[in-house]
């Protein structure tokens, strides 16, 4: 279905928890969060009915996020019952990584098609200050991994962060050139947190290709802008919401854990579908492709969001 400015809204982003099992500085409190109760969170039936429903309505592609979606009990069996549902083309996955290893091979035949890789440091030291628990990631090995159950291509995401991971942005684009695969730095969007100031992180896609010579421009696409590197194998992109303004090319919505639908990330605006049936729940998608709006509003100034991005699912 197109939204009121003929966008084609054929994309949803399906948050499967807020729950995770990092700390990252600018997407949740240190502390954790305050747990939902289960019988607030959609169950596996709901959110069948709801991506049924989502199809429908014109939806081809689905992306599981969460906070992180590899935590929820029974991800696997969810996935299957997805990857059922007549009309999806397209059921790929966000993830930080840290459950992946050892289980790529049952990812794939579980019926996901691709996955993207959240991985904010390549150093232990930095990555374990930024999210913040005692974790470790061998980013060399998962990628070798996700290559052999073919859960490729494979898209690595790092969020730039001025002051933790300036320093690492070399050593990104060395690794997707290694492994041939393609390394997108975010652009920090204003999530507001205690004891994490946006304005001190901020670090801007034209700072970085100033420093980068050696990013060759190649294409715009919806959200990301992608540059090859002189000489060598694989890709860089940047998203860039907070410098460059993509939303005329938006195509998608996004399903809470606990059940709304959002038509924009950077809006508090949301879709009450829990609870409802068929027609109602039909009625509800329409009205809010319908309504989506054209653009964020940024540049005007955020006060604090009602969700932290862990209840979004980025
Ligand atoms: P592909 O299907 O591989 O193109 O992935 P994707 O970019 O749609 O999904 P992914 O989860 O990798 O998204 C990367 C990040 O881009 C998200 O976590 C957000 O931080 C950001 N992002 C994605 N969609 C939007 C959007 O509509 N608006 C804004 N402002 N940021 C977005
Ligand atoms: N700005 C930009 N990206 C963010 N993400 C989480 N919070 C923010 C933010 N404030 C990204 C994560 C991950 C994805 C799910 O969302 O790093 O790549
Ligand atoms: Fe977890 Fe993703 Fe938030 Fe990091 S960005 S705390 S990995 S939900």
């Amino acid at each position: 279905m197109r939204d009121s400015f003929q966008r084609e809204i054929d994309y949803m982003r399906v948050s499967v928890t807020d729950r995770c099992n990092l700390r990252c500085a600018y997407c949740m409190p240190k502390e954790g969060i305050e747990k939902k109760s289960h019988v607030d969170i959609l169950r596996d039936e709901e959110i069948v009915d709801i991506i049924k429903t989502a199809a429908a309505t014109g939806v081809r592609k689905i992306r599981l996020t969460g906070g992180e979606p590899l935590v929820r009990k029974g991800i696997f069996d969810l996935i299957k019952r997805i990857r059922a549902v007549e009309g999806i083309e397209e059921l790929v996955l966000t993830t930080n990584g840290i459950l992946l290893k050892g289980r790529a091979k049952e990812l794939k035949a579980a019926g996901i098609d691709r996955v993207n890789l959240s991985v904010d440091s390549l150093e232990e030291k930095t990555y374990r200050q930024i999210v913040r628990q005692d974790a470790h990631l061998d980013v060399e090995s998962l990628i070798r991994e996700l290559k052999a159950a073919s859960l490729t291509p494979i898209k690595l995401n790092c969020v730039l962060l001025k002051g933790l991971n300036d320093d690492e942005i070399g050593d990104f684009i060395d690794l997707a050139a290694r492994h041939d695969i393609t390394v997108r730095f975010i652009e920090l969007m204003p999530f507001h947190h205690e004891g994490f100031r946006y304005e001190t992180h901020f670090l801007a896609k034209d700072d970085v290709l100033r420093e980068h010579p050696e990013l060759v421009f190649v294409k715009k696409e919806r959200i990301a802008e992608y540059y090859a590197i002189e000489g060598k194998k694989g890709k860089i992109g940047f998203i860039d919401p907070v410098s460059h303004k993509f939303c005329s090319f938006c195509n998608r919505i996004r399903l809470t854990a606990d059940g709304h639908l959002k038509t924009c990330l950077l809006s508090d605006k949301e879709f009450l579908v829990k609870g409802l049936e068929k027609v109602a729940l039909q009625k509800r998608f329409e009205e809010a492709i319908r309504t989506k709006p054209p653009e964020h509003a940024l540049e005007k100034g955020r006060e604090r969001q009602k969700r932290t991005m862990n209840r979004i699912g980025g």
